[in-house]
């Protein structure tokens, strides 16, 4: 009767679950849909690595499943094959929730593109570019999909996700790896990331729907090189991969760690003072990121045309948030910590593309940078952090000023149709930031205290009291003679040390 009962309740569980995830699922198809029209199709990213990503969390987080990624290294930016076990309905959206940057996913085409046509799982692979293979029983087809398929990513630069087992296999063992996977990326030159996709068999609803509530961990193992592959050992590495997979599934099988996880916990240390690190390194960890991207934004900025004062002035820029990103790296390094994932709006920051757009960005952003950098300055209570944070708070008055002044001066140089686009443009910017800080400042509430709430209220105080400066006509004339003082003021700290 109790095993009735309890059968009879996990139905009901499975049946409620479903009806809730197909109505998420139509209700995201449509904003998508949405969403894409408005941007004309042309914001991909977008749609896979903002939107779909989080729907998958959504959906995972509706099942009870939780997600833990384990990797020591951000995703690479460059080309790449990612390739994984594939044993259940589950990893479509673990995979997808990881946000792999700039990949495309590809899918069997089986149940003659059940999948593919069932709206609104359809219009969502559409959306974000997935791609359908023919299977190894239709060796013509499939032969010519790859040559499409690597001549398409010759053209984008983009990364591809494959399963190279092909479809799911639930037998508890790892199925043959089809090795014609493994000749694109070699084709290709591009790297391997293997992602070793652990659920436990509990909770697994394998070819099913019915996932029951636990956490799934995704092994991100290290970047396998192709480059001087040729055809014939591409089988021989493929098995190589495969013998990996296996051992990786053993190893956590036998209950050893797969990888050691780091931690900011040092034995001695108080809980308090352990938590207050472990949040610190969160918050450094996001900004490394931030810092880290900055010179390959500054290098967009480049390709518009600009006269050598600003030039130089950019440049320096960049240069310093270099350092910046290697200052809290060499921090991470001493500390033995790894770098978490990047703050969730991160992907966002990609999109700006005009320069008045890339400078606003530039602007909310260092604004923003420099608010909570002062405030974690001064008040975290770990020594070599404050310094740290300190030495990078020094370079951020002149880099607000920079961006501020070079906003100011695009801004008065744009029509006043433009200008109105800018004005709506900076509107979003200033909720994107608001919602962005408050997220953050929810994040370092133990560390900021009560004074943390009241930091994305400064922050929008700041960005409203500068709309007259930005866009009215005055335009600031010597404002960089006033940057340069200021650069040469931080630069007179003299070289920058971890010195504590
Ligand atoms: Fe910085
Ligand atoms: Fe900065």
């Amino acid at each position: 009767m109790i095993h009735r009962m309890s059968r009879n309740a996990r139905l009901g569980r499975k049946l409620l679950l479903a009806s809730a995830t197909l109505a998420l699922l139509t209700a995201a198809a449509v904003i998508m849909l949405a969403v894409a029209i408005l941007t004309l199709f042309r914001a991909g990213r977008l749609y896979s690595e903002v939107m779909a990503k989080w729907l998958s969390r959504a959906i995972l987080t509706m099942w009870g499943v939780r997600l833990e990624a384990h990797r020591t290294e951000p995703f690479p930016k460059t080309q790449t094959v990612y390739v994984s076990n594939h044993s259940s309905t589950l990893d479509m959206f673990a995979l997808v929730a990881l946000g792999l940057p700039r990949t495309r996913f590809v899918g069997a085409e089986d149940l003659d593109g059940f999948l593919r046509w069932m709206a609104p799982l359809g219009i969502m692979s559409w959306l974000t570019g997935t791609l359908w293979a023919p299977p190894p029983s239709k060796p013509a087809e499939r032969a010519r999909w790859f040559q499409r398929t690597e001549r398409l990513l010759r053209q984008t630069g983009g990364s591809i996700y494959l399963s190279p087992e092909g479809e799911r296999v639930t037998t508890g063992r790892l199925g043959p790896f089809n090795s014609d996977n493994f000749q694109l990326a070699a084709n290709l030159g591009a790297p391997i990331v293997p992602l070793y996709i652990e659920i436990p068999r509990d909770i697994d609803p394998g070819r099913g729907f019915d996932a029951l509530p636990g956490t799934i961990h995704v092994h991100v193992k290290p970047t396998i090189p192709t480059r001087g592959w040729t055809p014939d050992s591409v089988r021989r590495h493929s098995e190589t991969l495969r013998d990996r997979f296996v051992g990786i599934q053993e190893q956590l099988s036998s209950g050893r760690p797969a990888v050691a996880s780091s931690s900011s916990a040092v034995p001695g240390m108080s809980d308090e003072t352990s938590r207050e690190r472990a949040i610190v390194a969160a918050f450094l960890s996001s900004s490394w990121y931030a810092e880290e991207e900055a010179s390959s934004v500054v290098a967009r900025l480049l390709r518009h045309p600009c006269s050598a004062e600003e030039r130089d002035l950019l440049v320096a820029y960049a240069q310093e948030e270099d350092l910046h990103a290697d200052l809290i790296e060499a921090h991470f390094r001493e500390r033995g910590l790894t770098k978490g994932p990047p703050f969730w709006m991160h992907p966002l920051l990609r999109l700006a593309r005009s320069r008045a757009a890339l400078l606003l960005q530039f602007y909310s952003l260092e604004l923003t940078a420099g608010v909570f950098y002062g405030a974690m300055a001064s008040k975290t209570r770990d020594p070599g952090a404050k310094a740290l944070i300190r030495r990078l708070l020094l370079d951020e008055a002149w880099h607000i000023r920079l961006h501020r002044g070079l906003l100011a001066r695009e801004l008065s140089r744009l029509s006043p149709r433009e200008r109105l686009r800018m004005r709506a443009l900076a509107w979003l910017y200033r909720r994107g930031m608001d919602a962005g800080a408050r997220f953050q400042a929810r994040q370092l509430a133990p560390v900021l205290g009560s004074d943390g709430r009241a930091l994305p209220r400064k922050i929008a105080a700041h960005l409203r009291a500068d709309l007259p400066g930005l866009f009215g006509r005055t335009n600031s004339r010597g404002f960089l003679d006033k940057t340069r003082t200021l650069q040469r003021r931080s630069s007179a700290a003299g070289p920058p040390s971890l010195d504590r």
